[in-house]
């Protein structure tokens, strides 16, 4: 059963606001496991779930054409917002039926999103859009890690302590595939590869680190449920520990550390 978190236009827009794009080195490893068995035309990437195309322009000089497909209208809407390579093509559609015909993609990417989706129906409509030699790539991150200095471990324990604690009861089931990192994802293709790809570390300000977390469906959740003061509270606390756990009380937007996430990729190939 697949599950829907992302469907205000407000969540979308914070979404668009903050999220991070994929970094390239993830479309290089997918297009180069591709490569060692396809030799032809790279026509098509349909990138599923794609949100507001954080992952799709990443595919947009190597394929002729990328369809990048979410079941939120609100996503897709604010995707077509957004300056995109002008070969992406985005449409509202559910990862288990999209309007790809059969064997027409050569990738089919799932980024971030694979652990909401009915896993099997998505792996059996992929397997009817890939050609021959076709890669089925499901990526994602858990947390962000934070880079400091001499506070790391502090600061990623509250990273972990507001994902654990402060949200625990708001995340929908799928998040447990997050956790561990796709472990207990399987493609039905034989010689399948899981690899990981690190981001470089990025400089990031608490204020900017606090945006990422606004736009976790668990907090997007816990709003729902306990309204925005509640969450601009639990906010506030994670923003206070990291201030104390730093030792400073500047403007969150000026305190600096550096920021990484580790994708972790699983492929597979239809022979
Ligand atoms: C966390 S976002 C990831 C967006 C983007 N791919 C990225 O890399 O950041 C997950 C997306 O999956 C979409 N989604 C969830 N279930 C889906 C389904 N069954 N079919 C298609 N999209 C789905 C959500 O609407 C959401 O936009």
């Amino acid at each position: 059963m697949s599950q829907r978190f992302f469907e205000q236009v407000q969540h979308a827009t914070l979404y668009a606001k903050s999220r991070p794009n994929a970094p390239p080195q993830l479309a290089e490893r997918i297009v180069s496991f591709l490569r060692e068995k396809y030799e032809g035309e790279l026509e098509l990437c349909l990138d599923v779930g794609c949100g507001n195309g954080q992952c799709s322009g990443l595919f947009a000089s190597s394929f002729r054409k990328i369809l990048a497909t979410d079941i939120s209208p609100a996503q897709i809407e604010v995707a077509k917002t957004l300056e995109h390579p002008k070969n992406i093509e985005f449409q509202v559609s559910p990862a288990e039926n999209s309007p790809a015909e059969d064997g027409s993609a050569q990738v089919v990417v799932a980024c971030v999103a694979a652990h909401w989706f009915d896993l099997p129906a998505f792996l059996k409509d992929a397997d009817r859009v890939l050609c021959k030699n076709g890669v089925v790539a499901l990526a994602s991150y858990f947390l962000p890690i934070a880079v400091h200095a001499t506070k790391s471990d502090e600061l990623n324990a509250e990273i972990k302590r507001f994902y654990f604690e402060s949200l625990g009861p708001y995340w929908g089931s799928g998040v447990r595939h997050l956790e561990n990192e796709y472990a207990d994802f399987s493609i039905p293709y034989t010689g399948t590869v899981r690899d990981e790809v690190w981001t470089d570390e990025e400089p990031y300000t608490l204020a900017r680190l606090a945006a990422d977390l606004e736009s976790w469906s668990g907090y997007q959740n816990m709003c729902l449920d306990k309204g925005e003061s509640a969450g601009r509270e639990v906010l506030q606390e994670f923003i206070s520990r990291c201030l104390a756990c730093l030792g400073t009380t500047d403007d969150p937007a000026k305190v600096e550390f550096k920021l990484q996430r580790k994708y972790f990729l699983l492929m597979g190939r239809k022979l």
